[in-house]
């Protein structure tokens, strides 16, 4: 994985170059170790304030170059003033935002200190999370970088990190990490272009997990076939690249056989809607269909990654959704693992199909304590509750709470949709036991009704992250298409609930 930001802490002191970077509350006075630092360079950043009208907000800045008295090139003084503001602000926010502003700069020395309350290792730990997280860029397929040059990678750049205990915000630094590096790979999953990333090299690169001491089995068609799934290779069928099932196993647990968390993805690693085909505005897009499976190995690798104490399951089901003589139409009846029928109304609707015998194989394969699906399942949800939450459905309330909960922590946040009955009817069919589309109202909802048809008394939750997974609108820790929405909230909530703790 490549780096474009190199994190280190270090005891709070000068630097000799590069830019350095202070916080100031809202009488503009920074925290008592960084004046010593800034010492008659004081003077100058007043009257500069005073000229530009720096007010010392939260994610605002003030940035003078060549300070006088400074060996520093560049003095970044970073507003920090949250109960003023009234904006709860977190620490990776803070260093997305800070990351920001360095443009060219390519060294760069923090001195992590608040000019109000104390700060301490896991706030500094989140804020290098959140400088990483904005340091992401996708731009291998470009042959010339920004800055017009040829050269293979831009030089990364370097911060150091100004800590009281260096120490100890390196071990928590440590699974912040982790987790950063699974953003990263569910980032890169769901920028790659369809040409390079269909089923087989998407099971390929998960199996890459086995590094880190995940179990992974692949399964072709030909074992697929043998288990009885027919939905999900009901849509496979059109495309000449081959489906596969990833299933993927972190045991963490003190007891490798105490039951696993489970984590479903859709991996419809190209969406054309099939023989129902998609208009051509933007189906580019459909490239980002396999975002839930995509965030499923990320959070896989960020649990092994930080040996979470956990016995982890995820599986994915990878497909590519084609029209061709072979694909399925509309009318068809397909019939899934579980033995129900499917009737085929809308092939565009194929992610469900997918999910349904992914989720079938989970809960019998499997016997999870819950199971968590993540997909890019309808354009409904965008409609609904534009790109800021995903669609929480959910047969438990307790877990639907618990990612509310953890939705908040991580500021991947979700909003429970409702299901029921009356929604339930709207996909029953006339020919078979129960069809893949209903009309266009309610459209999200009757998608998680035929979820739930599936998953029978599992605790279960569906996040539908059309909105939130792709194309996603920048904000201060992600300038990336593909976001990676999904394996901070999922590890938040593993991290919070289902790890082992020490007796107390
Ligand atoms: N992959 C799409 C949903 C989607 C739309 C994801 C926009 C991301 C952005 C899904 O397979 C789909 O086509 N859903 C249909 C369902 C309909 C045919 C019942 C939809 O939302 O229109
Ligand atoms: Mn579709
Ligand atoms: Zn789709």
């Amino acid at each position: 994985m490549s780096e474009f930001v190199k994190i280190a802490f270090a005891p709070i002191g000068a630097p000799e170059d590069g830019a350095l970077v202070v916080f100031v509350g809202d009488d503009l006075k920074p925290g008592p170790r960084a004046a010593k630092i800034l010492g008659e360079a004081a003077a100058t950043t007043e009257s500069a304030a005073k000229t530009i009208g720096f007010k010392g907000h939260v994610l605002t800045v003030l940035d003078i170059l060549q300070p006088a008295g400074l060996a520093a090139g560049r003095l970044l003084l970073v507003g920090y003033a949250p109960k003023k503001d009234g904006l709860p602000l977190d620490f990776a926010t803070l260093g997305g935002f800070v990351f920001g502003k360095l443009g060219e700069t390519k060294k760069a020395t923090v001195i992590f200190e608040s000019p109000g309350e104390a700060w301490d290792s896991a706030a500094a730990a989140q804020f290098a999370l959140g400088l990483r997280l904005r340091a992401y860029r996708f731009d291998k397929y470009k042959s010339k970088k920004k800055n017009g040059s040829e050269e293979e990678k831009a030089e990364p750049i370097a911060a150091t990190i100004g800590v009281a205990d260096p120490a100890s915000a390196r071990l928590a630094y440590g699974a912040c990490e982790a987790v950063a590096e699974g953003v990263e790979f569910a980032r890169t999953l769901v920028n790659e272009p369809p040409n390079v990333l269909f089923p087989a090299e998407f099971a390929s690169r998960a199996a890459t997990l086995a590094k880190l001491g995940v179990e992974v089995e692949i399964l072709d068609e030909k074992a697929m076939a043998k288990l009885g799934m027919g939905a999900l290779l009901g849509v496979g069928q059109g495309s000449k690249r081959e489906s596969r099932l990833v299933v993927m196993r972190w045991r963490g647990a003190k007891s490798k056989k105490a039951k696993p968390v489970a984590f479903v993805g859709k991996g419809v690693c190209f969406d054309t809607g099939g023989i129902s085909i998609k208009p051509a505005q933007g189906m580019e897009d459909m490239k980002g269909d396999m975002a839930g499976a995509a965030c499923v190995v990320g959070l896989i690798h960020a649990l092994a990654k930080r040996k979470a104490k956990v016995n982890a399951v995820g599986v994915i089901g990878l497909v590519e959704n084609m029209p061709s003589g072979e694909a399925i139409r509309p009318g068809d009846i397909l019939k899934a693992m579980s033995g129900q029928t499917i009737e085929i109304i809308n092939t565009d609707a194929e992610g469900r199909l997918v999910l349904a015998d992914a989720l079938y194989y989970t809960r019998e394969k499997l016997k999870p304590i819950f199971m968590i699906d993540l997909a890019t399942l309808t354009g409904a949800i965008l409609v609904a509750l534009g790109q800021e939450h995903a669609g929480l459905f959910s047969n438990d309330d307790e877990l639907a709470t618990r990612l509310t909960n953890s939705g908040l922590a991580t500021g991947e946040t979700v909003w429970r949709m409702p299901m029921g009955p009356a929604y339930d009817r709207q996909i029953d069919s006339r020919f078979a036991d129960v069809k893949n589309a209903a009309g266009r109202n309610g459209g999200s909802i009757t998608a998680a009704q035929f979820l739930k048809r599936f998953v029978a008394e599992t605790p279960w939750a569906h996040l539908d992250i059309a909105g939130t997974a792709m194309s996603s609108p920048s904000n201060e820790i992600n300038t990336s298409w593909g976001s990676g929405w999904g394996v901070r909230l999922l590890d938040r909530l593993v991290a919070d609930f289902y790890e082992d703790r020490a007796a107390p």
